[in-house]
């Protein structure tokens, strides 16, 4: 999808980081070798959407996060690197965000598995919702609706991913609406992430199969492997006793023979 950039006039003049993420890029880059701190682009990229959607949230109308242009002026200067080869990256990751959003981005997944599994039906839900159509954002500055392609989810199908890092799956129109309407009364942390029909992480809907019959199958061989272990192991003590046993009674009869002898001399 081709990135949305904010047009040059309405971007601001200048990007500067706070006192607190000054110190986490300082972290970021100790995290590469001399020379190779290019490397550092995206969570550079990443600090920088992060804060401005931390001051997003408190501006009227808010919005979320997303990377000025010099911002990544910035950053290009930060890791010594020309200012496009920061562009190249930004302009290539749809989840870096060239012009503001919504403070909550919805970004629906409609890629095959999610589609048969009814992505369309939350997409009509959202869209009816919030009267909005996909591309577009609330006049409160509150939801913006995006498509994107698979978010590797998709055992959880349909899902949605919220802003950039919260995943929420195994949804319905009707859970969707209900998400929607936490959101707009800023219940963020009402909203449990990952499966919402409370699906262990990706196991299947009927609990674990495949792993738990290998457990099941795995116990009486452990048994019998057991067992074989100690009869091994006390098999040569018999052994030894019943040898004990007969040298001994070989001495004894050595003994009154060599007695006998000695009788009838
Ligand atoms: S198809 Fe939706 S997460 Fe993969």
């Amino acid at each position: 999808m081709k990135p949305h950039i904010l047009p040059e006039q309405y971007q601001p003049d200048s990007f500067a980081f706070t006192r607190e993420n000054e110190k986490q890029v300082k972290e970021i880059l100790k995290r590469y070798p001399k020379g190779k701190q290019k490397s550092a682009v995206m969570p550079l990229l990443d600090l920088v959407q992060k804060q401005v959607e931390v001051e997003g949230a408190q501006a009227t109308p808010p919005y979320g996060g997303w990377i000025p242009t010099a911002a990544m002026d910035l950053i290009a200067e930060i890791i010594g690197e020309p200012k496009i080869k920061v562009y190249e990256v930004a302009t290539f990751y749809s989840m870096y965000k060239l012009a503001p959003l919504g403070k909550y981005n919805i970004q629906i997944c409609g890629t095959t598995p999610c589609w048969l599994r009814g992505a369309g039906d939350l997409k009509k839900a959202c869209e009816s919702h919030l009267g909005i159509k996909m591309g577009e954002t609330t006049s409160d500055g509150m939801f913006s609706l995006e498509e994107v392609e698979c978010l590797g989810a998709c055992v959880n199908a349909p899902m949605i991913q919220l802003n950039k890092d919260d995943y929420f799956e195994d949804l319905t129109p009707e859970r969707m609406i209900e998400i929607l309407d936490l959101l707009a009364e800023n219940r963020r942390e009402d909203i449990p992430v990952g499966s919402q029909v409370g699906r262990n992480c990706s196991v299947a809907i009927t609990g674990p199969t495949t792993l738990k019959q290998v457990g099941e199958k795995k116990k009486p061989a452990a048994k019998k492997a057991a067992t074989k272990k100690t009869s091994t192991k006390k098999a040569p003590a018999k052994k030894t006793a019943a040898k004990k046993k007969t040298t001994v009674k070989k001495a004894a009869t050595k003994k009154s023979t060599s007695k006998a002898k000695a009788a009838k001399k």
